[in-house]
Parts: structure tokens; sequence; C-alpha cells
């Protein structure tokens, strides 16, 4: 496995025992580039992890003291540019004042702004005293961390450096091995894979200037395309419009149009094995699109007609793919979204009730429920990326189903 890692040691007894976790990885096949604080250098020197991995170890966001007079500039952005290169960012071991950094999205050091900057999964991996570890504050920003998909390696029990005894050492490194190559291979589960999403309002003309719209902002479906990238797949996003930019390495195909959405799917569809329709297609157009700006007057009547159901469509005309719709309901919810999830023969319907407050429409967080024909998930409120994650995790799980189903 060829794959690029970020380790974050930072202050704490265990700081040594992040060189043992350092040598394992690589015996997996994993580059390692270390990341030290400013107290994890007190308990290890970087330069032990500089011999084992033989690369420079970061241990700032600037050069050090008295090397430069001025700020290393190459340095300043060097957070960046690792982190879009790494596919996991482990932390081992995490004091309590890094997870409360990272929860709060404080960013003074190297490495609370590459957690900040990278998209890739993070696990961290606790070792601090036992009432530290316990202390309300300390679960409350585990808990912030696990509901953004941080993977939390559980600390051992035991006897502490301290001398107490009780949770808070450093969790086995077979444990936190395991747990970074887990998420590697979480990470892949879409390799090879073309996810064909759709985003977004549509815009249907009344005349030059007006047009009939919907509230939607395409965060959702842009969460869904930027995830389906980190899990592997190749993505094609087809988006209406939106204040939003397209996330870095997708195939992107602007619309106004339910009729132009129509065409670029159907010219798309071919080439993806996942097709995800999270865009609010408008169900009614102007019948006619006045060429001149309408001028106020008294009453006025829009004839509208119905646009066609792009995704009834290509449920029809689809090979292998697997299909999954969004439903934006306000009333029966659920025996709404089942109606259309059999109609428009679909794998599965997503259904968010958009009446609710804090969710659907142009909101950064969701709260849904999977409808399979035999299965019904309901996902927590959680923000759209963590929501767009879970989503695609159970799209995985379909489709290695369906591909032992084949082969069996
Ligand atoms: O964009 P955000 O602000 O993040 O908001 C996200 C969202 C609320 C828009 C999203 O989560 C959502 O629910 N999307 C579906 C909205 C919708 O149009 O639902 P619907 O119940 O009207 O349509 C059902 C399905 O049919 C959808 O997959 C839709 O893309 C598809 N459809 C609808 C009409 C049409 N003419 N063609 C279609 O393909």
């Amino acid at each position: 496995m060829d794959m690029k890692i970020a380790l974050g040691v930072t202050g704490g007894i265990a700081a040594y025992k992040a060189a043992e976790v350092t040598r394992m990885l690589q015996d997996l096949g994993v580059q390692v580039q270390v990341v030290m604080t400013r107290s994890a250098q007190e308990f290890v020197r970087p330069l032990t992890f500089a011999s084992l991995t033989g690369r420079k170890v970061i241990t700032g966001l600037f050069a050090p003291e008295g090397a430069e007079s001025t700020p290393n500039v190459e340095s300043a952005i060097e957070h960046i540019a690792v982190a879009q290169e790494i596919e996991a960012l482990l932390v081992a071991p995490a004091t309590a004042d890094v997870i409360a950094k990272f929860a709060q999205g404080v960013a003074d050091d190297f490495l609370t702004t590459l957690y900040l900057a990278t998209k890739a999964p993070v696990v961290v991996a606790p070792a601090m005293n036992v009432n530290m570890w316990e202390h309300p504050a300390t679960q409350e920003n585990l808990r912030i961390l696990r509901e953004r998909g941080v993977r939390i390696v559980e600390p051992d029990s035991g006897y502490l450096a301290c001398g107490m005894i009780g949770a808070g050492r450093l969790a086995a490194n077979e444990s936190i091995v395991n747990a970074v190559m887990e998420t590697l291979e979480g990470a892949r589960d879409l390799a090879g894979e073309t996810v064909l999403v759709t985003a977004g309002p549509t815009r249907e003309p009344i005349d030059p200037v007006r047009f009939i719209g919907n509230r939607s902002s395409g965060k959702m479906g842009y969460a869904i395309a930027e995830a389906a990238q980190r899990l592997g797949a190749r993505v094609i996003l087809i988006s209406g419009p939106t204040a939003l930019t397209p996330p870095g390495k997708v195939e992107f195909v602007g619309v106004e149009t339910a009729e132009q959405m129509r065409s670029a799917v159907l010219a798309r569809m071919d080439e993806a094995t996942i097709i995800i329709k999270t865009a609010a297609v408008a169900d009614y157009r102007p019948k006619q699109v006045v060429v001149q700006k309408i001028k106020r007057k008294g009453e006025m009547n829009l004839e509208l007609e119905a646009t066609m159901d792009i995704l009834a469509e290509i449920a029809k005309k689809r090979a292998q793919q697997i299909m999954i719709g969004f439903a934006a309901e306000t009333e029966n919810v659920v025996e709404n979204a089942r109606g259309k999830l059999d109609r428009k023969s679909l794998d599965a319907i997503v259904v968010n009730d958009v009446s609710q407050p804090g969710i659907g429409f142009d909101s950064d967080r969701n709260k849904v429920t999977v409808l399979t024909r035999d299965e019904q998930i309901e996902l927590a409120e959680a923000p759209k990326s963590t929501i767009a994650r879970q989503i695609l995790k159970f799209v995985a799980t379909l489709k290695h189903k369906r591909a032992s189903a084949v082969a069996n």
C-alpha cells in the first residue's frame, strides 16, 4: 500500500511510544511525516523520528528562533501542502490540550493548523492523567470530535505515569496501528468507482431577469462529492447555480435549468457506477419564457408545465449503477419518501425533513433517514460532511453486497 500519513506527537510521557508506532506503520508500507509540538520535544528529540523516517520532522510553523531573522515563508505554508498530500492524520499521544484545541478550532502551531487545513480522516489516541481524561471538559471535547467523524482510539486503564490508576494510558501500539490501517482502507472504499452527484437548485427562467428557484445551497451535494473523492472515487459533479467552490479534482459541469441538468446527467450517466441525486430540481417551469423583461402591471398569471423527472428517467435507462435519490419532505416524511423510492425504482432514498429549523436547505447540518426496500437507517443530526461520509459508507456496503451476490 503506497500511502502517506502525518503523525502528530504531543507532549506526554508516552511520546516515546510514537517511535514504535512509526516503525510499525512503515513496516506496513505507510510513509510517515512526523509533526511534533513544542512540548513533545521536551520528551523526545526530533532526531529520533528523523532517523526512523529519513525525513525532516516538522517542529513549528516558522523557522526556529535564531535560524533566520524573518519567518521562513516556505515553512509557513507547508501545513497546506502536508494537509493536501496526506491520507490520514494520526495524533499519538494526544494530550487534553491538543484535543481541546482541535475541538475549538484553535490553530496556534503546525499540528493544530494542519488539523484545520486537512480533509483527510483523523485518528486521535489520547494519553493523560485519569482525572484529566474523565473531566467533563475533555469528554465534551471528545464528543465534538467524534461527531465530526474523528476516530478516537480509547486509552487503556492501568498504572499511569503520575502514579494514579485508571483510564488514560496510551492504547497499545497495535490498537493504534489497526485504527490507522482500517481508516486508510476505509478511505479507499470507493476506489475504482465513478460517482455522479447532482447538487444545488435549478433555475427556471420566467423572463431575462426572473426565475423560479428554490432554497437549495448545494452544500449537501458538494459534501457528497468531496467525501466520494476522499474515498477514492472519480467524481462527476453536475450542479445548478450555487455560491460554492467545487471540491478539488471533481469533474464539474455547471447547469442552470432542469432541462440542462437532465441533458448533462443523460450525457454522463454511462460513465458512472454510482449516481446520487442530491439536487433540488424544479418540478415545474414557466410554459413560455418571455423574451423581454415583463413590465409591472396589475395581476399576472404564470402558466407552468411539469419538468421531466430526471431520476425516474435514468432509473429506467440504467445498466448496473447503484442509484440513490434524495427526498425533501415537510410532512409524512418517511411515507412520502417510500413512495418515491418505489416510483423511481431506486436502490435507496435519503430523506430529510426540510421543515425542521437548522437542518436541510442551506444549513451546514442535516439529519436524514436512509430508506431501502427492507431497511430504515436513522442518521443523527451532524455536519453535512459527516452525513455525506455515512451515506457513502452505506453505498459502499451496498456495492460490496451486490458484488458478492453476483459472485455467488
Ligand atoms: O443544497 P442544500 O442547501 O445543502 O440542501 C440539501 C437538500 C435539502 C436540497 C437535499 O438534502 C435534498 O433533499 N435534495 C432533494 C431535493 C428534492 O428535490 O427532493 P424531491 O423530493 O423533490 O425529489 C426527489 C428526487 O428526485 C431527488 O433526488 C431529485 O433530485 C429528483 N428529481 C426531482 C424532480 C425532477 N424533475 N427530477 C429529479 O431527478
